[in-house]
């Protein structure tokens, strides 16, 4: 038996030896180790061995069954560094080479304007807040202190839904509805999407308006114009001249309309300004007191100042921009130029 098993530990060793892949490996462990493997057989005959030798045999069986069994645990690792080395070596990436051309997008004039006047405004103290674009009369126009008689309100200019619901023509709006929910003192801006029936190179169907509104004791067209001062020198630079002009709104009293000189140019007077070296850029006024009283605010304690600017026509100006039409082209070779 003994004889045996040197025979068995000599035939595995060179077999383990000459093994050149992982799947041979297994069937040399099922031939020599496994339930029907040689060693097992010998280990079952082991009560044909006297008693006196089961001791030494017993300790040969099992010093051959961990010899196999390390040996074949060497070779296993072998293939599996080998394994590891082949697929390091053909999955090699040079990172030096250049790389494929990955076209590039660019931010639109819109997002684009609006993020700058969040990020002017929030600085500045006023809260973001939204209102739906599907609107109904009285909160477009009537808590706006605008008359049934008003031009504004001309089908022509206005998309109904019903006589009651439009297409929101202003973020205006969106003031009636702060007006009526909060309660004084409050800073508030709305950026949104707006609809009027007009279509030229300065006029689109859909644009866009952000609007500001502040509501305190004793505030004042001096806030109003230092605060815009301020926000158009951040929006277009610094050096940017501002002009108010005097307007009229409905819903402001007094109102204003103001310019800056034109980026183009810078106050020269060019082709973009028609000469004028100005800009109109924004409609803006002290909140008139009806619209106060309308949504339920005292006009006597309280006072506000509201502006409202086209962001479209932002874009256009700070980047001097002849047909609004081109901004929703989506040209990225256009869009990428833009500030
Ligand atoms: N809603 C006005 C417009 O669309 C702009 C505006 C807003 C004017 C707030 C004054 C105050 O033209």
């Amino acid at each position: 038996m003994i004889e045996k098993l040197k025979e068995i530990k000599e035939k595995a060793l060179v077999e383990i030896q000459n093994i050149s892949d992982k799947k041979s490996l297994n069937e040399i462990k099922v031939k020599y180790l496994g339930k029907q493997g040689e060693l097992t057989a010998i280990l079952r005959g082991m009560r044909d061995v006297s008693p006196e030798d089961r001791p030494k045999v017993g300790a040969l069986v099992n010093e051959v069954r961990s010899e196999i069994e390390s040996r074949i645990e060497e070779k296993e690792n072998r293939f599996d560094e080998e394994e590891l080395a082949n697929s390091l070596a053909s999955e090699k990436i040079d990172i030096t080479e250049p790389s494929k051309f990955i076209s590039k997008g660019a931010v639109h004039a819109v997002p684009m304007i609006t993020d700058k006047l969040i990020d002017i405004c929030v600085d500045m103290g006023f809260t973001v807040v939204d209102g739906p674009e599907v609107e109904t009369d009285y909160y477009n126009f009537e808590a706006m202190n605008i008359p049934k008689n008003h031009p504004s309100r001309d089908m022509q200019d206005s998309f109904y839904i019903t006589d009651n619901i439009l297409l929101r023509t202003q973020t205006s709006a969106v003031q009636s509805r702060e007006l009526e929910t909060r309660k004084p003192p409050f800073k508030i801006i709305s950026p949104g999407k707006t609809y009027r029936n007009d279509s030229d190179s300065t006029h689109s169907p859909v644009f866009h308006q952000c609007e500001g509104l502040v509501v305190d004791e004793n505030v004042s067209m001096a806030d109003l114009k230092i605060m815009l001062s301020e926000m158009m020198r951040r929006l277009y630079g610094e050096g940017t001249k501002v002009r108010f002009r005097p307007s009229f709104f409905p819903f402001t009293e007094p109102s204003i309309e103001v310019d800056v000189s034109c980026p183009n140019c810078k106050g020269e007077g060019c082709k973009t300004c028609k000469g004028t070296g100005f800009l109109e850029i924004l409609g803006a006024g002290v909140v008139n007191p009806k619209v106060l009283d309308i949504a339920g605010i005292d006009s006597k304690k309280f006072t506000g100042f509201a502006f409202g600017m086209g962001i479209e026509r932002t874009s256009m100006v700070l980047n001097a921009i002849p047909d609004l039409r081109t901004m929703y082209k989506n040209d990225v070779r256009f869009l990428s130029q833009l500030k």
